[in-house]
């Protein structure tokens, strides 16, 4: 049995602790906004947090995750009013949509770590992967949330 926190409510669950993250979330918990894209840790769609860091879902097992706190799309904002999402909306940033989550979730780790990032430190934290393209607006978007 596994104990963690996930959008402040504690779970356990009675899973092999070997089970990724990304399939606890999406098919034991129900919490279907986190993405599942590549699996191998590349295109990060399925971003969380974990203890407040931007962390990939399918690359981290339950069993690492004793006592930690995980934060999905689901959590990010009790009353949807995240500033990243906000800026994600005024820039209408989503294309297909499919990778945006994790983008968001990346993005709203960024700026909580480094609350007036340059483009510079856009480019070298935010690493997932949009099949559309929508990057420009991504770091629009970004830089919006941080003002
Ligand atoms: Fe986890 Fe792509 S699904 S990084």
């Amino acid at each position: 049995m596994t104990r963690f926190t996930i959008n402040n409510s504690p779970v356990e669950f009675k899973l092999s602790p070997d089970t990724p993250l990304l399939w606890a979330l999406r098919d034991a918990a129900n919490l279907t906004g986190t993405k599942y894209g590549c699996g191998a840790g590349l295109c990060g769609a399925c971003t969380v947090h974990v203890d407040g860091i931007a962390t990939r879902s399918c690359q981290v097992t339950i069993g690492a995750l004793e006592g930690t706190f995980v934060t999905t799309i689901e959590g990010l904002s009790d009353d949807r009013s995240h500033p990243i999402q906000q800026a994600w909306i005024a820039e209408q940033v989503p294309q297909c949509g499919f990778c945006q989550s994790g983008m968001i979730m990346a993005a709203a780790a960024l700026i909580k770590a480094k609350p007036e990032p340059t483009p510079a430190d856009i480019d070298a934290e935010i690493t997932n992967l949009c099949r559309c393209g929508t990057y420009p607006r991504i770091r629009r978007a970004i830089i919006r949330a941080a003002r």
